[in-house]
């Protein structure tokens, strides 16, 4: 019989989880140099190792930060490096390392986790839901142009990767609370992002926009040569953020400048970044894709619920059911004032993933209930329950996350 065994690995056994992580992903093990680099993506005491009779099974970590929500901030786990070796899948090994991860962190007071999903089935059975979403777009380069009328404050400088990674952490902190769905990139994210850039092909250039107020915005791209023959150059930006409009417009308009690109990728950015509205020639761009960013785990309810703010005079009461972390289910009264536990009857019925769908006002709750993800009560459909928790918790702006981990 298999004797299975979750717990925290020290470090001398984190390269050999990494190895592990990698194989999952059909990826080599690294080299001893680039190694040294993604050590540096780690968190002490945070990599959750799965055994079976003393073997590595599984592995999940996860990094702490700071997530912006509406109206404030909650510390969140960044949850990554999620594996279990290919001959031992399907047996539960997962389901132990999620329950001991979202454990921990019930544990050390974290009431948020959030990840990236490499397939959309796995997560919402331990309580995930998509609560942001990414939008990537194809430009061609000669008929894009920025309208005159678009604001502009300030110039756009470039930089080479050495450069970029003085420079952008604190370029980034000054942005981090531009949306919800940010996060703070601590400086385990980093080292991700110099690996991304030091692996990929195409020369890197981080663009900073430089303001009235100082830095405000930044792009980072690469440039890959397709066919030369044929003139081919695809610009790729990949990780792009501006706190202001003019920001964002003289960015592109700094992007859309750099010669011998035909065509620009302009990958993971917010759903809502309006960049077609921006151009003289609206098709001169298109939505390659729109697909999920952040999933989002409230591992604990109340205090995660607390951490934002709500707009408006609605109240609401709805119940939570959260099979895994169970001192989540019960009743909750949701108004501009926050949320508190309550005896008073529910309105709406949910499940904890589809509550951190919500979380960041990123769906219409009436769409979520049209799909049977919501319940709606007999007292519910007579008060428009709906209707007021959607004012209760819809944003502005579309959630975002746009940090890769
Ligand atoms: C995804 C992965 C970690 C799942 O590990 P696992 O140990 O097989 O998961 P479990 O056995 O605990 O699965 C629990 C349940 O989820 C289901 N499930 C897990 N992964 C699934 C997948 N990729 N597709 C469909 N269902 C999946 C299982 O069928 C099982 O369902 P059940 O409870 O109804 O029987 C593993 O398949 C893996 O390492 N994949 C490649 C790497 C990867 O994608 N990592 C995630 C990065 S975000």
């Amino acid at each position: 019989m298999t004797d299975r065994s979750i717990r925290t690995l020290d470090a001398t056994e984190i390269r050999s989880a990494h190895t592990l992580f990698r194989a999952s992903l059909h990826a080599a093990p690294l080299t001893d140099e680039r190694w040294q680099r993604a050590r540096r993506t780690y968190q002490d005491g945070r990599t959750l190792g799965a055994f079976e009779n003393d073997t590595l099974v599984g592995t999940a970590r996860a990094i702490d930060t700071t997530l912006t929500v509406p109206g404030g901030t909650v510390p969140m786990a960044a949850v990554t490096g999620v594996g279990v070796r290919a001959d031992r899948t399907r047996r539960g090994v997962l389901t132990d390392l999620m329950t001991a991860q979202l454990a921990d962190c019930a544990e050390r007071g974290v009431p948020v986790a959030g990840l990236h999903a490499s397939e959309a089935v796995i997560y919402g059975r331990y309580g995930y839901g998509i609560a942001a979403h990414v939008r990537s777009r194809r430009l061609d380069r000669r008929r894009a142009e920025v309208r005159a009328s678009a604001p502009a404050d300030g110039e756009v400088e470039l930089y080479d990767l050495d450069a970029a990674l003085e420079l952008l952490p604190d370029v980034y902190a000054r942005l981090a609370r531009s949306r919800a769905g940010m996060l703070d990139r601590t400086e385990h994210f980093w080292p991700m992002w110099e690996g991304h850039y030091r692996t990929e092909s195409g020369l890197m250039r981080l663009a900073v926009h430089h303001g009235s107020d100082g830095p405000d915005g930044y792009a980072s791209y690469r440039v890959v040569t397709e066919d030369v023959a044929d003139d081919v150059a695809v610009m790729y930006v990949e990780d792009m953020a501006a706190a202001t409009p003019a920001a964002y417009a003289d960015l592109w308009r700094a992007l859309l400048r750099v010669d011998l690109i035909t065509r620009i990728e302009s990958r993971w950015q917010p759903v809502d970044a309006p960049l077609e509205a921006l151009l003289t020639d609206y098709r001169a761009v298109s939505t390659m894709s729109v697909e999920d960013d952040l999933w989002l785990r409230l591992v604990d309810v109340p205090a995660a619920l607390n951490a934002r703010g709500y707009a408006g005079d609605d109240a609401v009461v709805f119940e939570v059911s959260d099979p895994i972390l169970k001192h989540n289910s019960g009743r909750y009264r949701l108004s501009a004032a926050g949320s508190e536990p309550t005896t008073e009857p529910a309105q709406l019925a949910l499940d904890v993933d589809t509550l951190g769908m919500l979380y960041l006002g990123g769906w219409r709750v009436a769409d979520l209930a049209a799909v049977g993800r919501i319940e709606v009560t007999a007292a519910g459909a007579d008060d428009d329950a709906l209707g007021a928790a959607h004012r209760l918790v819809v944003t502005d702006s579309s959630p975002w996350c746009g940090s890769f981990f």
